[in-house]
């Protein structure tokens, strides 16, 4: 690995290695406190208060400063520290606690080495079936993950493959010495497991409800739990894409989930329990089945019903981490059941690392919407892999920097989050730095223009999920449909449609019920439309979708354009420069495949004479 300076991601003031032999967080704030203070004046004194948990004080001395905390508390507040000090901001005043208690990074990754969704290389720690990894680079992503503040790691792909089971039986030791390389940096293991496993282990079911299942599982729990006494939990993905699950034998997700929750909970395990379920083999002819309903009509019903250790992990929209959704009415809904949001720093549908997509500004908006139910916890899919930048994109870091900071604070400020990593990551002159700030903020609006105007989304390629193919899901089994035709496009989702937006509490339903109050944004996710039909702005549907499209590809050549002129330093620079011209690229057959393919169906011009391919 190159460990040069700018392959740090924003740790770019952290120059000396990773601790090496520190066994607890306190240990680790000392080791990183001790040699930044070895380059600037002044030093910091750590006062242990276990009553702070993972919270922390930072003060100001005559002799330094002051950091008291929990054993966790005083490192994220050591990190904090060191990161005002590098960028001269002010210390945060007064008691700080992570909004989220349970801040998880999912990661897809498989053991054969490949990561599901990845688009930053193989796997940091899987290979050929085993664990395979840097010891320097795994104990330098701790080291990222504590600096903002990520306090659980899910190893494993949601979708277990097999050989996964192994780190449960003949490679437990080695998971629990991966765990024991990241909690002096106050980060604790999760894993992944597959509901049927007792059957690959000489069990004939499954069955949640069956006594031998039960205590199968009340047994692999205590074995692991001995050899990993501090694993925060298990992470499911049950009767989902063809995952196995309790559906199987005819029990609800409460009794599953439960059955799970129970054997775990003696180790204070969390057990979390995805509600990503929906009927991935629908008739596209079928027009009464509407997928984004699908969590909602299942969960609903089961509020209250689930353990206390149980989380159920719900995606921020109701389809699947699309450009533009709308809230998932089922984190407003539940109000008995513990939740978890779930967000996609891999960028699977949002240019995948290569295209430009900074999320602050989205999660601001979803914070926003949730008001003062914001939920339990808090995961997001990992954009990691063993790229040396870490992200792919050098950019796509900002994402994860900014998710362990929005965990912490779902009130931050976009602008703000990214300036910081900005200035973490890069010694750029004043001016440059705010033009990459601009750029950055402004990078999602300017995808969802030549992607997903109107709320239009799932007009990408099937399976890749990279550029565009607008009928690429019309007719497959995914529920994934935009139905556009001659004289309309989008769906329906009133009361007087599929009747999805009944979902929502009263205030959104009134807001979204009336395409003339409906967002633009969201106007085609909730309403079927004419292709004449008068936006709030006087324009036609179909002018502000050519619109969008024009300006998408024009905004992105801008973006290149003053990206170009910054001082980056290599290999990023490069590595930006070769993932904007693809961008570039891939906005423009955005722009033209969308445009032909509304303009064949409907017939109108563009009002401004520009070219649509016939
Ligand atoms: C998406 C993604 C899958 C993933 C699934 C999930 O559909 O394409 O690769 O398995 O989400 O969240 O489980």
């Amino acid at each position: 690995m190159n460990d040069g300076q700018n392959r740090r991601a924003w740790l770019k003031d952290l120059i000396w290695p990773a601790p090496e032999n520190t066994k607890t967080p306190a240990e680790t704030a000392a080791y990183e406190l001790e040699h930044f203070f070895a380059g600037h004046s002044g030093k910091a004194e750590i006062c242990l208060e276990e009553a702070l948990g993972e919270g922390y004080i930072l003060s100001q001395t005559e002799m330094g400063y002051t950091i008291r905390g929990g054993e966790a508390g005083i490192l994220f507040g050591a990190y904090v520290l060191i990161r005002a000090l590098t960028l001269q901001e002010e210390l945060p005043a007064g008691e700080q606690k992570p909004y989220y208690p349970l801040r998880m990074l999912n990661c897809w990754d498989n053991m054969s080495g490949d990561v599901e969704r990845g688009y930053a290389g193989r796997s940091l720690w899987f290979e050929e079936g085993k664990f395979s990894y840097d010891l320097g680079r795994i104990r330098q992503l701790g080291r990222m993950l504590g600096s903002v503040g990520i306090n659980t790691l899910c190893l494993n792909n949601v979708n277990v493959h097999q050989p996964a089971q192994h780190m449960l039986d003949d490679l437990l030791g080695d998971t629990a010495r991966f765990a024991a390389l990241l909690r002096p940096f106050g980060v604790k293991l999760m894993l992944s497991i597959d509901f049927s496993y007792p059957m690959q282990c000489g069990l004939d079911t499954a069955d949640p409800l069956d006594e031998r299942v039960q205590a199968w599982w009340a047994e692999k729990a205590k074995i692991i739990w001995t050899a990993i006494p501090d694993l925060a939990g298990f992470l499911v993905k049950a009767d989902s894409e063809h995952r196995p699950g309790p559906n199987t034998y005819g029990r609800s997700h409460a009794e599953g989930a439960n059955m799970l929750a129970r054997a775990i909970a003696p180790y204070g395990g969390k057990l979390v329990w995805r509600a990503f379920v929906y009927n991935c083999m629908q008739d596209w002819r079928d027009t009464k089945t509407d997928r984004p309903r699908a969590a909602y009509d299942l969960y609903m019903p089961l509020d209250g019903a689930f353990d206390d250790n149980v989380i159920l992990q719900i995606k921020h929209g109701p389809f699947d981490f699309q450009v533009r959704e709308p809230l998932s009415p089922l984190l407003l809904g539940m109000k008995n059941t513990a939740k978890a949001i779930e967000f996609q720093l891999a960028q699977e549908y949002t240019g995948q690392q290569i295209d430009l997509y900074a999320m602050p500004p989205m999660w601001k908006e979803i914070f926003a919407q949730m008001g003062k139910e914001r939920v339990q916890a808090i995961a997001a899919v990992s954009n990691l892999g063993r790229d040396d930048n870490w992200t792919g994109h050098p950019f796509a870091a900002l994402n994860l920097f900014a998710y362990g900071l929005y965990a912490w604070n779902p009130d931050s400020d976009p602008e703000a989050v990214i300036r910081q990593w900005a200035r973490l990551s890069y010694d750029l002159p004043k001016e440059q730095t705010e033009k990459l700030v601009s750029v950055l903020l402004r990078s999602r609006s300017v995808y969802e223009k030549y992607t997903a105007t109107l709320g239009l989304c799932w007009m990408i390629t099937p399976n890749t999920h990279y550029g565009p193919n607008p009928y690429g899901y019309e007719f497959q089994a995914w529920g994934t449909y935009i139905r556009a035709d001659r004289s309309a496009v989008g769906i329906d989702r009133t009361e007087k449609g599929t009747g999805y937006l009944c979902q929502y509490p009263e205030k959104m339903q009134k807001l979204y019920q009336d395409p003339h109050t409906c967002p633009d944004e969201l106007l085609l996710f909730f309403h079927r439309l004419p292709y004449d039909f008068i936006m709030k702005d006087g324009r036609s549907l179909i002018q502000r979708i050519y619109d969008d499209h024009f300006a998408g590809y024009e905004e992105a050549k801008e973006m290149a354009s003053i990206l170009k002129d910054l001082d980056l330093p290599e290999p990023d620079r490069e590595e930006m420069l070769a993932r904007m011209e693809a961008q570039l690229r891939n906005a423009r057959e955005w722009r033209d495949i969308v445009n032909t393919f509304f303009y064949r169906f409907c017939g109108v011009p563009d009002e401004r004479g520009r070219t649509i391919y016939p």
